[in-house]
């Protein structure tokens, strides 16, 4: 059995901005005191349950918070119901994810730097780069499933974001890129980067992560936008899941369908999980074609009682929230990734 005041519980604090830190507290252990021995300033103030200064919104994992710990006026009835919690009282049972209504900068926050090595370098097509980069103290390096980092470029100080594609938790950190000609990132990967050569990013960001699975999950890809989807799939197979996931991964041409063989394992692996390609090219011989919007099934929007997550270039993005928007459809849950150049 394990010793339970020796356990610890991963917490993901997201930021305001999307920055996301990690601290780790030990079973019984307040939230605030954990964060603050990580040097972590989230808000407080009368540190009794009695202000209201540290109200924070902790949308997975369980936690311990009687309420004889605090009072009406700092956390009402309806939000303790509603999953807000104080974080000067609350106490994790188990790994959490707790929204921080403040910035990182305001919570001073010190967004790291990681540096790895290339470990794995290839042109998965002609139109398409695979990339992994290896940590000495990979431990370190937390994220959620969907996040990205901010790459530097080589011998520069520009960066540019690209999504984990692997699994959080794993010693790699792999990427997906497209090969654009004369991006400057793109044309580093293709022509000058070789095995062993340091790069570094910081990290991690953003609001497209994966949430418990409760009710039908609708994956939405476009081109490299299956990058977080690959990470994502790989926490679900760890998981115990009964709903269905539907994806429709769609691209420009023929050459931009990559990492099938990966939806393939994970269509025999996962219970419910089924996936569709589509390609717009007009010459292209696939079996389906045009846009992604054109071969989702009305069945996979389940009434709008649906969790949409939707990622690709900026024009894809926008032009499946305007069909949903045009259809009527609300979903219950919408999150979204654009891969605009930042
Ligand atoms: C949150 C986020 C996550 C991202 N994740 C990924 C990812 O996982 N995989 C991935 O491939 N990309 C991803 N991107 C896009 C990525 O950050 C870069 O913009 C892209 O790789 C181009 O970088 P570059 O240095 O090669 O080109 P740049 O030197 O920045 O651009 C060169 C030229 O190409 C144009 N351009 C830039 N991006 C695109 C594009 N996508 N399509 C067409 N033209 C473009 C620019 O306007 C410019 O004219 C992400 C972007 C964001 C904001
Ligand atoms: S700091 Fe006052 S209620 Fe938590």
């Amino acid at each position: 059995m394990k010793d339970k005041e020796n356990m610890i519980h991963k917490i993901a604090l997201q930021f305001e901005d999307g920055v996301t830190e990690f601290v780790h507290c030990k079973d019984g252990e307040k939230l605030s005191d954990a964060a603050y021995v990580e040097k972590i300033s989230i808000p407080i103030d009368c540190r009794d349950g009695a202000c209201g200064t540290c109200r924070a919104l902790c949308e997975t994992g369980t936690y311990d918070m009687p309420k004889s710990t605090y009072i009406e006026d700092a956390l009402t009835d309806e939000e303790a119901s509603n999953n807000y919690i104080l974080t000067c009282q609350m106490k994790p049972t188990s790994d959490c994810l707790v929204k921080i209504p403040a910035t990182s900068d305001a919570c001073k926050v010190e967004v790291k730097t990681y540096t790895g090595k290339l470990k794995y370098l290839e042109k998965i097509s002609s139109t398409t780069i695979g990339f992994t980069l290896s940590f000495e103290n990979a431990d370190k390096f937390n994220f959620l499933a969907g996040q990205y980092v901010n790459l530097k470029l080589p011998n520069s100080e520009e960066t540019r974001s690209y999504s984990l594609s692997s699994a959080p938790g794993a010693s790699d950190a792999s990427f997906i890129v497209r090969n654009i000609p004369n991006g400057k990132m793109s044309s580093y990967l293709d022509q000058t980067a070789k095995i062993g050569d340091e790069m570094s990013f910081t990290g991690p960001y953003g609001n497209f992560y994966l949430r418990p699975i409760t009710k039908p999950k609708l994956f939405i890809a476009g081109g490299t936008g299956i990058a977080p989807f690959l990470s994502m799939l790989d926490v679900i197979k760890t998981q115990d899941n009964n709903e269905s996931i539907r994806m429709i991964f769609g691209v420009s041409n023929d050459v931009d369908l990559v990492e099938i063989d990966e939806l393939d394992k994970h269509s025999e692996n996962l219970s419910d999980f089924k996936y569709r390609t589509c390609v717009t090219d007009e010459k292209s011989t696939h079996e389906r074609k045009g846009y992604v919007t054109s071969h989702i099934d009305e069945e996979w929007l389940n009434g709008g009682d649906v969790d949409i997550y939707l990622c690709g270039p900026g024009p894809m993005v926008e032009s499946v929230r305007t069909w949903l928007d045009k259809k009527g459809i609300k979903p219950a849950g919408f999150h979204y990734e654009n891969f605009s150049a930042s």
